[in-house]
């Protein structure tokens, strides 16, 4: 698991940089999603499998961008789900983006995630890494190394507040429980990228993040295997919650396809469980 974590710290710089020279437009290729590729994205999704052709405990890599299962190393113990970029879109715009990756160990589940590790590349690049039984740890980048920052514990309850999604297609329920939270108090943030969206509230001690169910995405719009379920692991083990819209924890999240998505909210245990009541759910 070492030399992935280290795989992941060179893949960091790499991308980083690619970010600060590369050219900001468009590909002329889609992904397998059917969105349209910033050349940073193919650069990207290559910087890491180039990275991980080298790292012998990865048997096989799954790329967000790409749609199926590429094989690499036959006595690997695991497979690699990783979003190269996400957020892509706001780079234009000089907003903070990020990686993100999910390493699973036998079949692509969420119970089989065994770490979980995501880099955001705002102002600085940071990296936040966990295992199971530890809480995550936040690293933060600097002429090539990474010193280790301390650890992340959501505390019980936040006063962050970010929604995705096209408001018209929220459903009723979605719009009234997030009002409510305005209400009692709870503030805006929201970018559009997930990554220094759910590191916000991570480091700020806590809050909600929900993409829901919308009329036009009824399945949410965030990946279960690439984002989703790393994220998951990340929130719980920092002693928050993750569940979807029909109360499951996303850790327990099976997926039928590679690129399936699913409704997701991550926050700390107060905005989790008055989304439960919101929602009509149960743990
Ligand atoms: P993209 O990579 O296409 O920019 O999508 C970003 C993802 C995710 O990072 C973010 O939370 C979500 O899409 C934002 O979607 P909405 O704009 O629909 O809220």
């Amino acid at each position: 698991m070492l030399s992935i974590f280290d795989t992941i710290k060179d893949i960091a710089f790499k991308i980083e940089y690619a970010i600060q020279t590369e050219d900001l437009g468009y590909s002329s290729s889609e992904n397998s999603s059917g969105e349209e590729q910033l050349k940073l994205d193919v650069k990207s999704d290559l910087i890491i499998e180039k990275a991980f052709s080298k790292t012998l405990s990865v048997k096989s890599i799954v790329s967000e961008e790409k749609e199926g299962i590429l094989n690499l190393h036959k006595n690997g113990k695991y497979t690699v789900c990783y979003d190269p970029l996400d957020g892509s879109s706001l780079v234009d715009v000089n907003l903070s983006v990020g990686s993100i990756f999910g390493i699973y160990e036998g079949e692509l589940k969420g119970e089989n995630l065994v770490a979980s590790a995501y880099i955001v590349y705002g102002p600085r690049v940071e990296l936040v890494y966990v295992e199971k039984g530890i809480r995550p740890q936040l690293y933060g980048g600097n002429n090539q190394s990474f010193k280790r920052l301390g650890e992340i514990c959501l505390n019980k309850k936040g006063n962050i507040n970010a929604s995705g999604g096209t408001q018209k297609n929220w459903e009723k329920d979605h719009k009234e429980f997030i009002d409510s939270l305005f209400k009692e108090g709870y503030r805006l943030r929201y970018s559009g990228g997930m990554v220094p969206d759910l590191h916000q509230i991570l480091l700020k001690g806590g809050g909600l993040f929900s993409y829901p169910a919308t009329s036009d995405r009824p399945n949410g719009k965030l990946r279960q295997l690439f984002e989703v379920i790393p994220f998951a692991f990340i929130y719980e083990q920092a002693g928050g919650e993750a569940i979807n819209d029909k109360g499951k924890r996303l850790l327990e999240l099976v997926p039928s396809h590679l690129h399936d998505t699913t409704p997701c909210f991550f926050g700390s245990k107060y905005e989790i469980d008055r989304l439960r009541e919101a929602y009509g759910v149960t743990k």
